[in-house]
């Protein structure tokens, strides 16, 4: 299985990022919190803003197309 490395400094890799998004996190604050990325020398920080941003908006995107 690969895994794709986001945060070199503390081997934080997409699947745990989007594992943190999928269990509620909203913020990049709490996906650091959460896994660890972003909190050494903050290089992967875009990356992980970037991610956070698509879940935002996928996550829009999907309650306006199935309201409840
Ligand atoms: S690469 Fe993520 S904090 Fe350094």
């Amino acid at each position: 299985m690969s895994r794709k490395l986001i945060c070199l400094c503390n081997l934080v890799g997409e699947h745990e990022i989007e594992a943190a998004l999928r269990k509620g996190a909203v913020t990049s604050d709490q996906v650091k919190a959460i896994t660890g990325a972003g909190t050494g020398c903050g290089r992967c920080v875009p990356a992980l803003e970037k991610m956070v941003a698509e879940h935002r908006r996928a996550a829009s995107l999907q309650s306006k197309l199935f309201p409840d």
